[in-house]
């Protein structure tokens, strides 16, 4: 960390203390980033956390559903977003009026929506899920009824090969999971033999085949760091990296490639989380996220059942 950085890591703990704010962080956002929060985790566990917290002001460093989820859990703390602008590319696929439209044409389906989704989309579903729990809460729906599920295609199409479910898919997907080349990440096989690919189901079904592990982030971490395996090729965002490489230093960690000459596997919305945005969010206590009371109220039930269903 440089000069810079260390000031500005200085002036978040002081503005930490004196706004009495906990700063909640997702794998994704920058290492620096994540080394300057009390707590980092997938969504689940961020969900849980926003939940539980008794401090005045959570700082989200995530992007905005996830920032709405915890004022919709917690809604008598203040929730500040660094920067509003983190959006996610499964969310702004799904406008809440056009899936009230598709809900209303499958009225005998289950509503099965992954947090990645706007409060909207939330209050017309039946039940959350996020990637961790996901296969478990498909299996808790009665056999024989069908499921309705949205957003992300990949993970719908994921979840019904893994349980033989019936699922009618929304078709979104994540503009970072979806950049994965299968050409690139043969080829990188190729060149390390004894790596192990693994993948977040997020990812288009030719590169899940090519994984031995599929999991969420926090299921990928906790795998990379009990596997006796010394190289991983990790088909995910990449600042999921950081935290892999800080539980295990002495093993090699390779993103997997993705088809441009870009840097495609960094969420943008994820990284507009910089330090400077967490510090300033703190200054400001801006920008605050708020719902409407009714909205919240809606959305709030089916998350409720999906922390249920996620208990032990
Ligand atoms: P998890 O945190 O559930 O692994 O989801 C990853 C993701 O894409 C978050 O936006
Ligand atoms: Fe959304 Fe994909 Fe970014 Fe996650 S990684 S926030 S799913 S765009």
């Amino acid at each position: 960390m440089n000069d810079h950085n260390d000031a500005i890591v200085e002036e978040i703990n002081r503005l930490r203390k004196e706004r009495n704010a906990v700063i909640l962080a997702h794998y994704y956002v920058d290492g620096e980033v994540q080394d300057v929060a009390d707590f980092v985790g997938d969504s689940l566990q961020l969900s849980q956390a926003a939940q539980k917290t008794t401090a005045d002001v959570i700082v989200f460093a995530g992007v905005h559903f996830m920032a709405e989820t915890a004022k919709i859990l917690n809604p008598s703390r203040k929730v500040v977003l660094p920067d509003l602008e983190a959006g996610c590319s499964l969310a702004e696929g799904c406008p809440a009026d056009k899936f009230a439209a598709f809900v209303a044409r499958h009225p005998d389906h289950y509503v099965l929506s992954y947090i990645n989704c706007s409060a909207g989309v939330k209050a017309l579903s039946d039940c959350i899920v996020t990637s961790s729990n996901a296969e478990k809460i498909v299996r808790s729906v009665p056999e024989g009824t069908p499921i309705l599920f949205a957003p992300d295609r990949n993970l719908g199409a994921y979840l019904a090969k893994k349980t033989g479910r019936e699922m009618l898919l929304w078709r979104g997907s994540c503009v970072v999971h979806e950049t994965f080349s299968e050409r690139k990440l043969i080829a990188l096989k190729t060149r390390h033999p004894d790596a192990v690919v693994i993948a977040h189901p997020e990812c288009e079904p030719p590169v899940l085949a090519m994984a031995a592990y599929i999991g969420s982030t926090s299921a990928l971490l906790k795998y990379t760091a009990a596997s006796p395996a010394t190289t991983f090729i990790v088909a995910t965002e990449t600042g999921i990296l950081h935290q892999m490489q800080k539980q295990s230093p002495e093993k090699t960690f390779i993103p997997a490639p993705p088809e441009g000459n870009c840097h495609c596997n960094d969420c943008p919305f994820m990284k507009k989380n910089t330090l400077e945005a967490v510090r300033d969010a703190l200054v400001n206590l801006a920008p605050e996220i708020t719902l409407p009371e009714s909205l919240r109220v809606e959305a709030l039930a089916p998350i409720e059942r999906m922390l249920a269903l996620s208990a032990g």
